[in-house]
């Protein structure tokens, strides 16, 4: 059974992110994989305190929430980050997760755990999909060194109303899709 982890980054319990990664989790828990849901602003957990420990041991020094995702992690075959796209970049929230994300990598910038299937989800207030794409591009950059294989990226656009991903089928659809591929 494929085991895949999902984190929300959206403060708005039931906005888009949310609706898109619950259909995610459908497609993949319709696979038969196993599926853990975090929703990061339920969440207590630090940033990271640079404490470098984890360049000589794999586990994170702090022992909070995150720790325990950051386990499971380790052991995913896939994994899912959605994020609000919150003055041109991810929420803080998101930014601190990829900081204590640090551990996934040795002093080579090798994954330590292996290869993941990954699928990033953005939504933005702005109408342009393309126009935070260098933005993208330039975060994906760090995926390869966390052993993180991007398989898609779906970028939700005019999205201040909370319900519209719910009302947009084609979206729906390419979300459903993407849990399925991540659980195979
Ligand atoms: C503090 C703040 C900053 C934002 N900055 C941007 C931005 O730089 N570009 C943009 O397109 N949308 C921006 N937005 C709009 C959000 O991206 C949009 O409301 C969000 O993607 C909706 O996702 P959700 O329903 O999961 O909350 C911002 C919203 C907030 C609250």
């Amino acid at each position: 059974m494929k085991k895949v982890v999902i984190f929300n980054g959206s403060p708005r319990m039931d906005g888009n992110i949310a609706t898109i990664l619950n259909i995610i989790a459908r497609g993949a828990r319709d696979k038969g994989a196993e599926v853990k849901f975090y929703t990061l602003f339920k969440m207590k957990f630090m940033a990271c305190l640079s404490c470098f420990s984890c360049r000589l041991n794999p586990d994170c020094a702090i022992n909070d929430e995150l720790r325990a995702a950051l386990q499971h992690v380790k052991d995913a075959d896939s994994i899912v980050v959605g994020s609000p796209i919150y003055m041109m970049q991810v929420t803080g929230p998101v930014k601190n997760m990829y900081d204590r994300f640090f551990p996934l990598m040795d002093t080579e910038f090798k994954p330590r755990f292996g290869t993941k299937k990954m699928v990033t989800v953005y939504s933005q207030g702005m109408e342009d999909p393309h126009m935070f794409d260098s933005y993208y591009k330039y975060t994906a950059a760090m995926f390869p060194s966390y052993g993180f294989d991007l398989i898609d990226n779906i970028v939700f656009t005019n999205a201040n109303d909370p319900e519209s991903a719910d009302r947009n089928r084609e979206l729906k659809i390419r979300a459903y899709e993407a849990g399925k591929r991540l659980a195979m």
